[in-house]
């Protein structure tokens, strides 16, 4: 089985697609997670965006694996830092270059051949589950992703402001719906569902009630 789940940033993607997986019992990818990685790789590495000869060399050094949801970047847990702020406000730029979108693409797609999985992101149902069992993509308010996005952060022990998230989700937005190679968007035969006004738990119930209807 093969499930899609695309959205903005803070749409509930991750914390929806986590807990299916779970109820289910099939492999969740959190492929943000990659987009992050690589980006931490990057920034660690004083590789700008503009580097491509240098980011093509660092793809050869990267090896991402996922064990028990937990992201490992050459054999280290980098789950905490892919979720700093400096990520989270560069991983846009770096998610828009073509040579990562493709090296991610395709091992995201060696992944979901071996097993059944749900996939979170922004282009799975367009490109990389393009023959996906079900594909959903879910919205929300800006105001409502910044909310949770600041509950997030302060789980994390992180300290916002409310205006400020919600420009940076604006800006991350803009520039992952209007980039060139594989844009956030919907896939003609994906099922929208607006979460503003859902709990998680009503999130979940309507997907997996869509999956056993099939
Ligand atoms: O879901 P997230 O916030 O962790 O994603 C981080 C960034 O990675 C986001 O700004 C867009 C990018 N991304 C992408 O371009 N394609 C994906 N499949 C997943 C994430």
């Amino acid at each position: 089985m093969k499930i899609a789940i695309d959205g903005p940033a803070g749409s509930g993607k991750s914390t929806i697609a986590k807990q299916i997986a779970n109820n289910l019992n099939i492999t969740y990818i959190d492929t943000g997670a990659m987009y992050r990685a690589i980006t931490l790789y990057c920034l660690n590495n004083q590789i700008s965006e503009d580097n491509l000869e240098m980011i093509k060399n660092a793809l050869h050094e990267i090896n991402l694996e996922f064990i028990n949801n937990i992201i490992f970047m050459n054999d280290l847990d980098v789950s905490l830092e892919i979720r700093s702020p400096l990520v989270t406000n560069n991983v846009s730029n770096y998610a828009k270059i073509s040579i990562i979108r493709e090296f991610l693409q395709e091992k995201q797609k060696m992944i979901a051949e071996e097993q059944s999985v749900i996939m979170d992101g922004r282009d799975i149902g367009t490109v990389v589950l393009k023959d996906a069992d079900i594909k959903i993509f879910l919205t929300a308010t800006v105001e409502e992703r910044a909310r949770r996005r600041l509950k997030d952060l302060s789980g994390d022990g992180y300290e916002m402001d409310i205006n400020i998230l919600i420009e940076e989700i604006r800006r991350r937005d803009e520039i992952d719906s209007t980039r060139l190679h594989s844009p956030l968007m919907k896939a003609e035969d994906a099922i929208e569902i607006d979460t503003s006004k859902m709990t998680i738990e009503e999130v979940v119930e309507t997907i997996e009630d869509l999956i056993r209807r099939g």
